[in-house]
């Protein structure tokens, strides 16, 4: 089993369910209010954890409550969090997000601490970290992350970036990636093309277009459409898991987590995403980030009894 290194954000989550989502201006009253522990990182860390990866994770959190229990939340999911960092002068990122009725979310995060990560933290998880997977998102600063690539690239692992939130990045980062895994919005963003669907006809030629950029394989996270794959070899749909959505929060994170831990078994990458699938699929149908995350036996449980 290969090691998995994440390098991210740590959030706690204030979370709103609701009917449906405010337009500008309206004001809605909300139904349940709870704090769960999110961050695209961390849950990407909790994520590949619970499902049997072998996980360090390098980020900041303030000297604050919610870092102590952020930072202990990655410890007892079983990732090493030796390497989160406790930051002074600052409060621990916050997520404010609603959930309407049918899982839909809206997101605003205020980065706090994880804007203080920097390229010279990355080194002492680089030292002794080679041939494994690198987990990475844009929750950090992009210089975080463009030096993160490359130390990865040096040291012969496989480097997948989820670029959430969505932004333009440079091809110089684009080059230096395996996989980059976009949901719609990110992908649109990404070719610089109006926000909205895609449909299932037009991911293969959006899927190359994202190639042409740089990275090794594009997965294309289509929510309820599935995934598509593309690279030199493959183009090719996965389809979804037909489940009942509650909260769709940390269901690219649960993909990204779960698609590391089963290529740091060896899988093949058709294997790997179709596991990824099932895993995302679960998370949909709990509340929650972190809380939404299943566990290995959940997810071979599931994808025994259902077809993807
Ligand atoms: O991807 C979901 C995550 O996005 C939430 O947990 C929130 O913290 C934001 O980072």
């Amino acid at each position: 089993m290969k090691p998995i290194l994440v390098i991210g954000s740590l959030n706690m989550d204030f979370v709103v369910q609701t009917e449906t989502l405010p337009l500008p201006g309206e004001t809605i009253k909300g139904r349940d209010f709870s704090m769960i522990p999110g961050g695209k990182g961390a849950n990407q860390a909790v994520a590949a954890a619970r499902l049997g990866g072998s996980v360090r994770m390098v980020g900041r959190v303030g000297q604050d409550e919610f870092g102590r229990t952020l930072t202990e939340g990655l410890a007892s999911a079983g990732v090493d969090a030796g390497q989160v960092l406790p930051t002074s002068g600052v409060a621990t990122g916050v997520a404010l997000i609603l959930v309407e009725r049918e899982g839909q979310n809206q997101i605003t995060i205020a980065a706090g601490a994880n804007d203080r990560l920097e390229p010279p933290d990355l080194e002492p998880a680089f030292q002794d970290f080679s041939r494994g997977i690198v987990l990475l998102q844009l929750e950090s600063p992009l210089q975080t992350v463009e030096a993160a690539a490359r130390l990865a690239c040096r040291r012969e692992t496989t480097t997948i970036l989820d670029p959430a939130p969505a932004a333009a990045l440079p091809q110089t980062l684009l080059r230096n990636l395996d996989f980059l895994t976009p949901n719609e919005t990110e992908a649109l963003l990404l070719l610089g093309e109006p926000p909205g669907e895609i449909r299932l006809e037009d991911a293969p030629a959006l899927g190359r277009r994202l190639l042409e950029l740089g990275p090794a394989t594009v997965v294309l996270k289509l929510g309820d459409k599935g995934a598509w794959m593309v690279n030199r070899h493959l183009s090719r749909h996965f389809p979804a898991y037909s489940v009942k959505p509650v909260d769709a929060t940390a269901a690219g994170d649960t993909f990204n987590g779960a698609l590391a831990v089963s290529l740091a078994e060896g899988a093949s990458l058709p294997r790997a995403i179709g596991f990824a699938n099932a895993a995302a699929a679960l998370s949909v149908t709990l509340p929650g980030a972190q809380a939404s995350i299943p566990s290995r036996s959940q997810v071979d449980r599931y994808r025994g009894e259902h077809r993807g």
